[in-house]
């Protein structure tokens, strides 16, 4: 078909889909893409990168978005035909991206990748088969085991095993090691490793596992650099994985293992960290990478940068809050940020990994404090509270 009708597909080159779509659309502007974004938030940030944002509503159970609220939302706004990249929110729902995928090809893993990745005991024979190490999978609680959700993310689902695994958990042996991802491309046949990030985690006491943040590029030994990439391009060859996706890692001390926790099936949390110059848009990159291997070698950055995650303490209005310019994803005025959900991502950039991440977790400690004087009464209010 050569002559096609002008549509409202003419609008947009590609649909962004994920819990927060902002980082994917920051990089669709950069790329030079229109996107169309749709989240749980269309908060400021994301309406400014993208051609129009969509609000959609949250699951009724469970993470994610509401797949009824999902697919109306793209029946209403995408053509037909129009492609669609998933960030993160689908990794426990590959039966929504299969509904998703009927009107709007999906640009990425495919849902049976997913599903098998995603899938701990079939995911843990994967890493056997392929010679990645990875926790053994455990059947009941004991000393130094996690309970861990199928298809959990933003590690908030983690914490000490107790008893048997509830439905839709799964118990693994706890192991020590410095946390680190790496980000990579691929193309179903190996993976392009674009840097590697250290991450920290913001614990509660219900959720010691909590995501924190990332600061990256940091520096790996090479030896081990190597055999990760090739542990990564291994399990892309087994699972005909494309585009952009990540692996979670558990380093021990020796610099000479390492511990595959997990990959992550898409582009996620430190688009913030490597989307940047020199390195090309990394949505351009998702999208050749899904046609065939970019050629180009992984950038090299001169700089780090920091990014992560500042969550409320307390139920906190957000109206009067000062938003200062390396901050991102703040949601709207009328807010009310619940106590425990993110508040706004925080970024920092340094000349070394550990100057990004001083400066991010000062940054960070200023917005807590100011946070924590807009939840105080002010003292007019207390004296009308008590006078
Ligand atoms: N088996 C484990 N042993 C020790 N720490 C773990 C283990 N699994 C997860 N963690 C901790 O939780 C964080 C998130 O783990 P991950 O498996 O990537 O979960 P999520 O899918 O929520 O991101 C890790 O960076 C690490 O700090
Ligand atoms: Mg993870």
């Amino acid at each position: 078909m050569n002559s096609r009708a002008p549509s409202r597909s003419d609008a947009y080159d590609v649909a962004l889909i994920g819990l927060s779509a902002r980082a994917l659309a920051r990089s669709a502007r950069r790329a030079g893409l229109r996107a169309l974004a749709l989240d749980l938030f269309a908060d400021a940030d994301t309406s400014e990168h993208a051609a129009k944002a969509v609000r959609v509503a949250p699951a009724r159970q469970g993470p994610g978005l509401d797949g009824r609220a999902l697919t109306a939302a793209l029946a209403a706004h995408a053509p037909e035909g129009l492609p669609v990249v998933l960030g993160p929110g689908f990794e426990h729902a590959p039966r929504l991206m299969t509904r998703i995928a009927e009107r709007n090809p999906l640009i990425g893993a495919t849902p049976e990748t997913v599903r098998l990745l995603k899938d701990p005991i079939r995911f843990a024979a994967l890493l056997a088969a392929v010679g990645a190490p990875h926790p053994e999978l455990v059947a009941a609680a004991g000393d130094q085991v996690l309970s861990k959700r199928r298809g959990g993310s933003g590690g908030a689902h983690i914490r000490a095993a107790e008893g048997l695994p509830r439905r839709g958990r799964y118990f693994q042996r706890r192991v020590d090691g410095r946390s680190v991802s790496a980000l990579f491309v691929c193309d179903g046949r190996e993976a392009q490793i674009i840097g590697f990030s250290e991450q920290w985690t913001d614990p509660t006491p219900a959720a010691p596992f909590r995501y924190g943040g990332a600061v990256g590029p940091i520096a790996l030994d090479a030896v081990l650099a190597r055999k990760v990439a090739a542990a990564l391009s291994r399990i892309v060859a087994a699972t005909g994985l494309v585009g952009l996706a990540s692996a979670d890692l558990l380093l021990p001390d020796d610099q000479l293992t390492f511990w595959l926790l997990e990959i992550n099936p898409r582009p996620g949390a430190t688009l913030d960290v490597f989307d940047r110059a020199p390195a090309p848009a990394l949505l351009g990159l998702h999208l050749s990478a899904c046609r065939g291997l970019p050629p180009e070698p992984p950038p090299r950055f001169t700089r780090a940068q920091a990014a992560g995650v500042l969550y409320a303490e307390a139920p906190t209005s957000v109206a009067s809050l000062r938003r200062p310019v390396w901050t991102a994803d703040w949601p709207a005025c009328e807010e009310i940020v619940p106590a425990g959900a993110p508040v706004c991502t925080v970024l920092a950039a340094g000349a070394s990994p550990s100057a990004a991440r001083a400066l991010f977790f000062e940054r960070r400690a200023a917005l807590l404090a100011s946070l924590r004087a807009a939840s105080r009464p002010a003292r007019g209010q207390l004296t009308m509270v008590f006078g």
